[in-house]
């Protein structure tokens, strides 16, 4: 008999601990969706914006359904062993869903194996891997940009204001665009795209450019100031275009400008609308961006994470191409239409 009681209390303490992980009951365990989320750099302050978006729909969710959603957040802080190792923590952990902002979009084999292994989806994000390491198994997940658009729409915005102001763009009044390009990361979809796109626009809508300088700036504001500082000392005047392909980077651009004391700025284009990009557009020191809708992006992530936990359906709004990719559109903002975007 007391064999029997013995084993019986065993059974309900095993019982006990697996079915009230970190003190939640059953019932509670059931209505919560625990999402893991791995950054390559929590420092980009693209990324930061979309992890705040994030947060906020997370609350929203949670009232207008009444499941709770909890967020594991993880900084891989550029390092794709560390990124893995934390895939790895967030399966162990129970996570129901794992959103991946992959540090090297070339290498997610570690990541794909061992959730598929365990099954749970995952929501790659930002960093767009290979159409065929999305296609390894159905319950992978990407959601971004159309990374050529921005790039597009870049060009658009010089062209336009080109054609609108004319010579007090052409500084030399040559009839040619001399321009510098301030990349993101060597590899990035983004990077390839933006700065092919951006200039192809330019060329095919018939002006004439001329490549001055170009460098890697990781998306960084003050690698981009640093490089930028030297273009000055070199090339001064000579500078008709800055291209950036993102607003941190035509951010440290206009620092360089702004540090050397030099009132009229060429003419400098960004990429993302983020606070501060949109700032600089209101003051007049950036010419335009391109609206990446990082809140967008955010606000998918938690309705997709939300109808894979539950087996639902996804908002009218939201659609899934081709059952695997959620793509949010880009806009151009300038001077003109900023206000739509100051409110967002
Ligand atoms: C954004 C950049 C960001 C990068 C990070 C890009 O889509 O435009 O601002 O640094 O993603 O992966």
């Amino acid at each position: 008999m007391r064999k029997i009681t013995g084993i019986m209390v065993l059974l309900l303490s095993a019982l006990w601990s697996s079915g009230c992980q970190r003190g939640r009951t059953h019932v509670e365990q059931e209505n919560t969706i625990k999402i893991g989320i791995s950054l390559y750099d929590h420092y980009d302050a693209f990324i930061t914006q979309i992890v705040s978006v994030m947060e906020e729909e997370v609350k929203r969710k949670e009232s207008e359904t009444g499941t709770s959603i909890v967020l594991v957040i993880e900084n891989a802080a550029n390092s794709q062993i560390e990124q893995n190792s934390q895939i790895e923590d967030f399966i162990n952990n129970g996570c129901d869903i794992i959103c991946v902002n992959l540090v090297d979009r070339t290498d997610p084999s570690m990541i794909i194996d061992k959730a598929k292994s365990a099954d749970i989806p995952v929501i790659f994000f930002n960093r767009e891997l290979v159409e065929e390491d999305l296609e390894r198994w159905d319950r992978l997940y990407y959601v971004g940009a159309v990374a050529l658009e921005s790039g597009i729409m870049q060009g658009q915005i010089v062209v336009k204001q080109y054609k609108e102001k004319g010579e007090k763009i052409d500084r030399n009044k040559d009839g040619i665009l001399q321009y510098v390009m301030l990349e993101g990361e060597a590899g990035h979809q983004d990077s390839i795209m933006r700065t092919e796109y951006s200039v192809n626009t330019v060329i095919e809508s018939g002006c004439q450019v001329e490549k001055l300088a170009y460098a890697i700036a990781n998306w960084n504001r003050a690698q981009a100031k640093t490089k930028m500082l030297q273009w000055i000392e070199d090339m001064g005047d000579e500078i008709e275009v800055v291209f950036a392909n993102n607003d941190e980077m035509a951010l440290g651009a206009i620092d360089a400008y702004k540090m050397m004391e030099i009132e009229e700025l060429p003419m400098i284009v960004g990429i993302d609308g983020t606070y501060a990009g949109l700032q600089a557009v209101e003051k007049g020191d950036m010419a335009g961006t391109v609206y990446n809708d990082g809140a967008g992006q955010a606000k998918a992530m938690i309705e997709l994470s939300y109808s894979l936990a539950k087996g639902t359906k996804l908002p009218k709004e939201i659609e899934l191409i081709n059952e695997k990719y959620i793509r949010l559109p880009h806009k151009i903002v300038t001077i003109q239409n900023l206000k739509e975007f100051v409110q967002k």
